[in-house]
């Protein structure tokens, strides 16, 4: 399972790297905000920023809605880094780019997918990753990770290569969740990444074995 973290913040980025567990980065244009990071310049400069953090794949979502503007900036976010992966929203104009990109071999990320039949239809158009937004339909008590059972099903059926990532990961039993259904990808938080860690039993441990230490020296 790869592991992205789900965040514009170049601290907790580098902070991520430096367990030696990650695999890439996803962002989305609320994140950026959320860093301050705003206008197209300062977003471009940031993604190049971000790429140069990890070695892995950086989700940048594109902001127009149409075909042709959604190929334009698409092109251009591409051709930032080779990590970049274009981030397409599941609309009809998206599904077209991610057909036009993926016959390109530019990677893409379908975002904001919340039913099967949405991840299908990006599989079929190509799409490198699907993300499957597991937390905003636990927000209206639906469950998203039967989605994500659902959406393995389909792609084992028919050997679709699209990976699934799953996103809108708000905490630690969501990537253990994931991980069981066979989710390819998790993005997450910092937080739920490092949840990972904890166990009591290891702190009690590792404190006893230091305590005995320490007696026979
Ligand atoms: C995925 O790519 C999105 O950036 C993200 O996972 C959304 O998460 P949220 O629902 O916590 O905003």
């Amino acid at each position: 399972m790869k592991f992205f973290i789900d965040t514009a913040n170049l601290t907790q980025i580098r902070e991520a790297q430096a367990l030696g567990i990650l695999d890439g980065v996803t962002t989305n244009p609320s994140l950026m905000a959320k860093e301050g990071i705003t206008g197209a310049a300062n977003i471009i400069n940031h993604y190049k920023a971000i790429c140069q953090e990890v070695e892995g794949d950086v989700s940048a979502e594109v902001i127009a809605t149409d075909f042709a503007g959604m190929v334009k900036e698409g092109e251009a976010l591409a051709a930032l880094n080779p990590q970049i992966v274009v981030k397409l929203p599941m609309i009809k104009e998206g599904i077209k780019a991610c057909k036009y990109f993926s016959s390109k071999g530019i990677k893409t990320n379908v975002t904001l997918v919340f039913s099967a039949g949405q991840a299908l239809l990006a599989a079929k158009a190509g799409a490198t990753y699907v993300s499957p937004f597991i937390g905003r339909l636990d927000d209206i008590s639906t469950d998203g990770l039967n989605l994500i059972a659902e959406i393995r099903q389909i792609y084992d059926n028919y050997g679709f290569k699209t990976q699934i990532l799953a996103a809108s990961v708000r905490h630690t039993m969501h990537i253990i969740d994931c991980a069981k259904l066979g989710a390819d990808v998790m993005t997450g938080p910092l937080s739920a990444i490092e949840g990972l860690l904890k166990h009591p039993l290891t702190d009690i441990g590792l404190a006893k074995f230091l305590e005995d230490y320490k007696k026979g020296n």
